[in-house]
């Protein structure tokens, strides 16, 4: 295609400003950027996660906590559990490091890459994206959508993760020195709703006349990505220990898998690879089946285990407590534990 940026910058902004989704985190296309905070907030928690998953959340935080100084005082604790659900924890350990670093600067965040960057957290990804979002900086963001649009756009054969470099150079090509921000995002949205993985709806598209891949064919066959390894798959058991209205709940270790969030006891899963750790009591349990979850970097078959008994004096070593079984939607469980306990529930006869 033609390299002059232009064009494609050009017609792609033209479209945006008529099909821009509409989200509760964004300027209207041609606005001032909006609050760093919200672009900030927003961008942590779409990384691996939906648009749609992620709008409940960005509006009970922004609620909760309506602005950086706010999210910095919240008790990690609190935070967790308004996270849960969202998954890779990691993240919101990482959100609350970098409020609390934005806050001591008064409240403001930096407005460069650079200085964007070496905030807790902050990725090339993010702070590419609130440099342009938040403070209309020129900056070369790629997401997934991205990456599949510029790889259609420029016929980039080459599989990823390889492919990489010849998708920020081709993107770098296309960005433009005036909205930035609009931009980034209506290559998003362009990816979300036009140039989609499976079936691209090539003939809404703008950038169709400009479109390699369409032009040899097969656009949906890029990017091509190299075939995945298959995921280690790991067993393990989590203990349902119930007492009156009640039921027993740790908190697990600020670091690891799922690290600082409420949850069942379990058998050392997660740092072992199959648990072989001792249940909490002696039991005995009741097997009452197995949740499947799939984490990144492997699957998990967790093994339900209940106890109904009522010999508890062991549990006083642990960090955990007691937590009111018709409150439990309120505890913060990751999505795992959320599963095992409705399991844990239906077997013991409480509603499901
Ligand atoms: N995915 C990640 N960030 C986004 C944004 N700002 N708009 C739309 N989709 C996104």
């Amino acid at each position: 295609m033609d390299a002059s940026s232009k064009p494609v910058a050009a017609r792609l902004l033209e479209w945006y400003d008529s099909h821009a989704r509409a989200l509760p985190w964004r300027s209207p296309p041609g606005a001032p950027p909006g609050d760093p905070y919200r672009v900030w907030l927003s961008e942590v928690m779409l990384q691996q996660t939906t648009v749609a998953a992620v709008k409940s959340y960005f509006a009970a935080f922004t609620r909760r906590w309506p602005t950086v100084a706010d999210l910095a005082a919240a008790p990690d604790e609190e935070v967790m559990a308004a996270w849960a659900g969202l998954g890779y924890y990691a993240r919101a350990r990482n959100l609350l490091a970098c409020a609390r670093e934005v806050a001591g600067r008064g409240g403001r965040f930096p407005d460069t890459e650079e200085g964007l960057r070496a905030l807790p957290g902050l990725g090339a990804y993010t702070a590419a994206a609130v440099a342009a979002i938040a403070f209309d900086r020129r900056a070369v963001v790629i997401d997934a959508n991205v990456e599949r649009v510029v790889a259609r756009l420029f016929a980039i054969a080459e599989p990823l993760p390889a492919g990489r470099g010849a998708i920020r150079a081709a993107a770098d090509a296309i960005t433009p020195q005036a909205r930035a921000g609009d931009f980034a995002q209506a290559m998003m949205d362009l990816g979300a709703t036009v140039c989609t993985a499976r079936a691209p709806r090539c003939l809404l598209c703008p950038l169709a006349r400009d479109c390699e891949g369409r032009r040899a064919g097969e656009p949906e066959a890029l990017p091509v990505k190299a075939p995945k390894k298959a995921k280690p798959q790991r067993r393990g058991r989590a203990f349902w220990i119930e007492r009156g209205d009640a039921v027993w709940l740790v908190r697990r270790p600020a670091r690891g898998m799922l690290g600082g969030m409420r949850a069942l006891p379990d058998d050392g899963w997660s740092a072992r690879g199959d648990g072989a750790g001792t249940p909490p009591l002696a039991g005995p349990w009741d097997a009452v089946g197995r949740v499947a979850h799939g984490f990144t970097h492997f699957g998990l078959e967790l093994h339900m285990a209940v106890y109904l008994g009522d010999e508890f004096f062991t549990l006083a070593a642990t960090d955990g407590e007691w937590w009111p079984l018709e409150r439990l939607d309120e505890a913060g469980l990751p999505t795992l534990f959320a599963k095992a306990a409705q399991l844990a529930l239906a077997a013991t006869g409480e509603d499901a």
